[in-house]
């Protein structure tokens, strides 16, 4: 039987995600700080990965529970930008997918044709003013710091800190994805990058203090997504079909991100960037980042 592990699997996409695995005969190890709905029957961590110890006990609990081999992850525990936690915010979106990627990687090299999906947001492309020393600290697993940063944006502060721990989670996970740990091991890693779907975390932010701002965010096809849809995708980049994909961030928002900048990608190679991407091309096959094709 093929095992799968979801995090955020208590509520929302993780939750769609975890019963659509479930309807298709897979068994999926939960991991939520809250506990598992009413007769679930398969395994089930509660962890609270705004800790170490919480992201320790997922790192050591899941691969307890799957005999060491993974056919799929997928990271859905988030916070939204509606709470001022900035802290808590980005240890959860930033090392509570980037510490379980590296700790179950591991888990999903022992499955042939492994995936991985983390959840992005569109929020990466659509916020302006998100600190970029804060995405650099974020890059390095400088929660603190980061956070600090974030404080002093005040009434902004908490939409800043998911952008930037939404931006820092996806460069993360392309950086790991073409590396000769990830892409080189037969696993695929991609990101999915949603616009607003009507889950909890969407409708804490329609009812609280920010709500007139999210209903003013522009989605071309009139309504939100549903987590059943987006369910769907990760369903795809869990399969063969997503056997050729890696790194790719995946936008699936009802068009708000072309709404907003369809001229800015795709987008030529700035001048700048040629040195780093020859270098790149002389290096990776050194580094077995490359498969030579035919
Ligand atoms: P949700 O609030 O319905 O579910 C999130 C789950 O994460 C919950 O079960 C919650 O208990 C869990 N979680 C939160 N903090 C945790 C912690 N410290 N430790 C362990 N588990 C924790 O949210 P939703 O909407 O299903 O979000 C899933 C992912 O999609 C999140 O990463 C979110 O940032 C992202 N996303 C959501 C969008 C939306 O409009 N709903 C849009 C774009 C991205």
């Amino acid at each position: 039987m093929r095992m799968y592990a979801v995090t955020g699997a208590a509520s929302g996409m993780g939750a769609a995600v975890a019963a659509r695995l479930r309807s298709d005969g897979c068994r999926v190890i939960g991991v939520d700080r809250d506990g598992p709905p009413a007769d679930w029957p398969d395994p089930w961590i509660t962890a609270d990965l705004s800790t170490p110890q919480g992201r320790r006990a997922a790192v050591d609990g899941v691969p307890a529970a799957c005999d060491g081999a993974l056919d799929g992850l997928v990271l859905a525990a988030g916070l939204g930008p509606g709470v001022r936690r900035e802290r808590e915010i980005v240890e959860v979106n930033v090392l509570g997918a980037t510490e379980l990627l590296d700790g179950l990687r591991p888990a999903l090299a022992k499955r042939d044709g492994a995936k991985a999906v983390v959840f992005g947001s569109n929020s990466t492309t659509s916020t302006p003013l998100v600190p970029r020393r804060a995405i650099a600290l974020l890059g390095r697993g400088e929660t603190g710091r980061a956070a600090k940063i974030l404080a002093r944006r005040r009434a902004l502060s908490g939409p800043l800190a998911y952008a930037a721990s939404k931006i820092a989670v996806s460069r993360a996970c392309r950086e790991r994805a073409v590396s000769s740990e990830w892409a080189g091991s037969g696993i695929r890693l991609n990101v999915l990058a949603p616009g607003p779907v009507l889950t909890p975390l969407l409708q804490a932010q329609l009812d609280g203090e920010t709500g007139k701002q999210v209903r003013s965010f522009p989605v071309p096809i009139g309504e939100c997504g549903t987590a059943d849809h987006l369910a769907e995708w990760v369903m795809l980049m869990l399969s063969p079909a997503a056997d050729f994909m890696v790194g790719s961030v995946v936008t699936v928002d009802g068009g708000t991100e072309a709404l907003l900048r369809p001229r800015d990608w795709p987008s030529r190679l700035p001048l700048r960037q040629m040195p780093r991407m020859l270098w790149t091309m002389y290096r990776a096959p050194a580094r077995g980042q490359v498969a030579r094709y035919r």
